[in-house]
């Protein structure tokens, strides 16, 4: 086991050279466990981020549960890049093992997904099973501290080292409710959200300035929803166009989850995809592909993931494709896809969001 992070070469996804694929948080747990005497496994990694604590620990038994597949990615890198013994990848809870002496959880932003993790962790710790919940002070809200104490009746939240913290949790509170799916319905659909799913509890109020155009979308046979959340974009497309074949895409487990889930609760097939953006995919001659990209990674504010959505699109679109993209103004979009498509046109008029209507890809 590595106890010093800075001693690995880690790589994020997408790259970012000036952003580190660890934090405090990881490098207080590898102290602890040097410590730590219930050393036996098996032992789970939820939320790790990029396959630091993976690529660190490299030991056996050791099971990895994260909902992103950018994430799944850095993690292959990762391993690779330092020759590190694979973990076994978890999708679902229904893979997780019965009994863990240790879980190690990276405390994500989102309180239902923490909440929910939590309830399926506590549910399969050993007697003397421990979960030490990782997260910089900034991050650890009165929410993540109501979850927790909610779930385990011993919270000992340690000292703070560097800013960061590692709440170690134990003596799981038995018989809670089961965490359901939200759902909310807008544009004529009713839509579920999973725990994490992007726009929760109620619509994002970029995907409503966005429908608000919807009328304009030209009538194709085949399109991309890329970046789907709860599939918002394509079910209200296929509202209008029943006929087409949506293709939706989306990074996050829980938002595919949720998008097949809304596609079922509304009467529509579609084909779903968890997977980092297109580029994986295969996908050519799209003739639209609907897109309200991401401006963060888990709490870092990036554009990164947009820009990189653009370039895919410009290169999977039909030549008399058309790639429409809705975002805040204050972001600049239009600077960005003009690289990648000659014409570039602003088609709303809403005072925060601009929906851009993209043609004739670059080569
Ligand atoms: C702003 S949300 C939009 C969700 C939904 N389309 C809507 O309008 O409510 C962006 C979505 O892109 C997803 N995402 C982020 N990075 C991605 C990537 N590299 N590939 C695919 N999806 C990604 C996020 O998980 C999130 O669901």
């Amino acid at each position: 086991m590595i106890s010093d992070l800075t001693k690995l070469t880690l790589n994020r996804v997408p790259p970012a050279p000036s952003l580190q694929a660890f934090n405090a948080a990881d490098e207080l747990a590898l102290q602890r466990l040097q410590q730590y005497s219930n050393a036996e496994g098996p032992w789970l990694l939820v939320n790790d981020a990029f396959g630091a604590l993976a690529t660190a620990l490299s030991v056996k038994n050791l099971d990895w549960w994260n909902d992103s597949a950018m994430g799944r990615e850095a993690l292959d890198h990762n391993l690779a890049a330092h020759k590190a013994a694979a973990p076994r990848i978890i999708e679902s809870p229904t893979e997780l093992r019965d009994q863990y002496r240790l879980v190690i959880l990276q405390a994500p932003k989102s309180l239902t997904l923490f909440e929910w993790q939590l309830s399926e962790i506590g549910k399969r710790l050993t007697p003397d099973g421990q979960c030490w919940v990782l997260g910089m002070v900034k991050h650890l809200s009165r929410g993540h501290q109501g979850v927790m104490q909610q779930y385990f009746s011993s919270v000992d939240p340690g000292l703070a080292v560097k800013k960061a913290r590692c709440v170690t949790l134990a003596d799981p509170v038995p018989k809670q409710a089961p965490i359901s799916a939200q759902e909310y319905s807008i544009d004529g659909l009713t839509l579920v959200a999973l725990p994490g799913c992007f726009s929760e509890a109620k619509p994002d109020p970029g995907a409503l300035a966005f429908l608000a155009e919807f009328d304009q979308l030209p009538s194709v046979d085949r399109l991309v929803d890329l970046g789907c959340g709860n599939g918002v974009l394509a079910l209200s497309y296929l509202r209008r166009h029943p006929t087409s074949q949506a293709i939706l895409i989306d990074e996050s487990l829980q938002a595919t989850a949720s998008a097949a889930a809304s596609a079922e609760r509304n009467g529509y097939p579609v084909q779903i995809h968890h997977a980092n953006g297109l580029t994986r995919l295969g996908l050519s001659a799209i003739p639209l592909i609907l897109c309200n990209p991401p401006f963060h990674q888990s709490t870092t504010l990036t554009t990164d993931i947009a820009h990189s959505l653009f370039k895919q699109a410009a290169s999977a679109l039909s030549a008399e494709g058309e790639f429409w993209v809705v975002g805040n103004r204050h972001l600049n979009y239009h600077k960005t896809l003009k690289r990648w498509f000659t014409r570039v046109t602003a088609v709303s008029q809403h005072p925060k969001f601009v929906v851009f209507r993209c043609t004739v890809p670059k080569p």
